[in-house]
């Protein structure tokens, strides 16, 4: 099959490309991605060697582009990781949120049903349903569970899984959408809570931990997330949606702990500051249905995973490196500073 991977050179979609590589012998894979601030070739150093893969430059809002490029590559199946997905800075100005999380899905359908894709995978994510109360721990995001946005960046995920869901139903488009829990792991931006905690710990500096660091997330490995993806697209029934987790719900301040203790740090360096707006208080995700219907299950413990994740930003400090001493420390500035 000919894949499309949007989005590939960011952090799951990377991952994915690697995983499809590795795995998927008979597919060939073309990614495609804007190279805004999150994404990195330098993560695809090692894919563009493959006679596999090719990697395409440009951005899924850009309809031009993205129909000469369905005309001419006459794709299997199309994958959509590429979207603004920090929720801080979505806080901060959602206006490219709604622009390249809505109206790039938009565009990427209207070039899949206009070239006849057979198959369209929207990867989209559980902060779709809003936030859990921490004292209910018997409840879990189900696939039918109300969409109830807390930030600019959930609203605009919902917003594009809604209009995948309606594509399939007015235009019979086949299409499946997945919605994953926290991922961690390999080649993530230092933006978020792991890398970045793990980055500020060996230089350092102070951890800043949201509120009270009482918030729970529900994390996954990512190759864990890639393996999911990959079932959904190839086994999972067209106008479906489904959840993705593992079962390992854990609060900030547990995690900011457990880097510190692996990298010896002392605890002293944790800082709590101002919480973030609207901060959504526990994700978990009941993943029954892709259990029973695709046989998936995770099969990286958290234990474990952190430990690889931990070692691999060790032995990979020029590319996390390079990516804080640029235009990242401007952001870290301001969203950090004045907190
Ligand atoms: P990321 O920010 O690391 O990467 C996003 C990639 O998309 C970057 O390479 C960026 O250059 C590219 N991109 C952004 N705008 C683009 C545009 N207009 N055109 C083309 N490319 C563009 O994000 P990620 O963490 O890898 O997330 C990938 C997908 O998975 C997103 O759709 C996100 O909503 C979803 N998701 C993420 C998580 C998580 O924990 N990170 C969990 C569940 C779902
Ligand atoms: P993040 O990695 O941004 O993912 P998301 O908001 O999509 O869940 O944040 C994970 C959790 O960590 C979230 O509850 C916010 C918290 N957090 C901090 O406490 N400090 C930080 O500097 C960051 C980036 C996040």
């Amino acid at each position: 099959m000919k894949i499309l991977v949007t989005g590939c050179a960011g952090f799951i979609g990377a991952n994915h490309i690697y995983y499809l590589l590795d795995n998927c012998k008979d597919d060939e894979v073309v990614g495609f991605d804007a190279l805004t601030y999150a994404g990195n070739l330098e993560t695809l150093e090692t894919a563009i060697k493959s006679p596999r893969f090719r990697f395409v430059k440009g951005d899924i809002t850009d309809r031009e582009t993205v129909e000469k490029l369905f005309e001419k590559e006459r794709f299997d199946v199309v994958i959509n990781f590429a979207a603004e997905s920090h929720v801080d800075r979505s806080i901060e100005d959602p206006s490219v949120f709604l622009r390249t999380n809505i109206l790039g899905t938009q565009t990427l359908m209207d070039a899949a049903r206009k070239y006849e894709v057979p198959r369209f995978h929207q990867v989209s994510t559980d902060e779709v349903y809003g936030d859990l109360p921490l004292d209910r721990p018997d409840l879990m995001f189900t696939e039918t569970t109300p969409i109830h946005t807390s930030s600019p960046y959930s609203a605009s995920k919902a917003s594009a899984d809604l209009l995948v869901q309606a594509y399939c139903r007015t235009y019979g488009f086949p299409a499946t959408i997945s919605r994953c829990s926290n991922n961690y792991g390999p080649y993530q931006f230092p933006e978020k809570l792991i890398p970045l905690m793990i980055a500020n710990a060996l230089a350092d500096k102070p951890l800043p931990v949201y509120g009270e660091g009482l918030n729970v997330r529900d994390w996954l490995y990512v190759e864990d997330h890639c393996i999911a993806v990959d079932k959904v697209m190839r086994h999972g029934k067209i106008g479906e949606v489904y959840n993705i987790g593992g079962h390992n719900e854990m609060r900030n301040i547990d995690i900011v702990k457990l880097i510190l203790e692996k990298l010896g740090k002392p605890e002293s360096l944790i800082t709590f500051v101002t919480d973030r707006k609207g901060h959504d208080m526990r994700y978990a995700i009941d993943p029954t249905k892709i259990s029973e219907e695709l046989g998936w299950l995770p099969s990286t413990a958290f234990a474990d995973g952190i430990v690889k994740t931990i070692d691999w930003y060790l032995a990979n400090k020029p590319w996390w490196e390079r990516i804080i001493s640029g235009e990242y420390a401007k952001y870290y500035e301001q969203m950090y500073g004045s907190r």
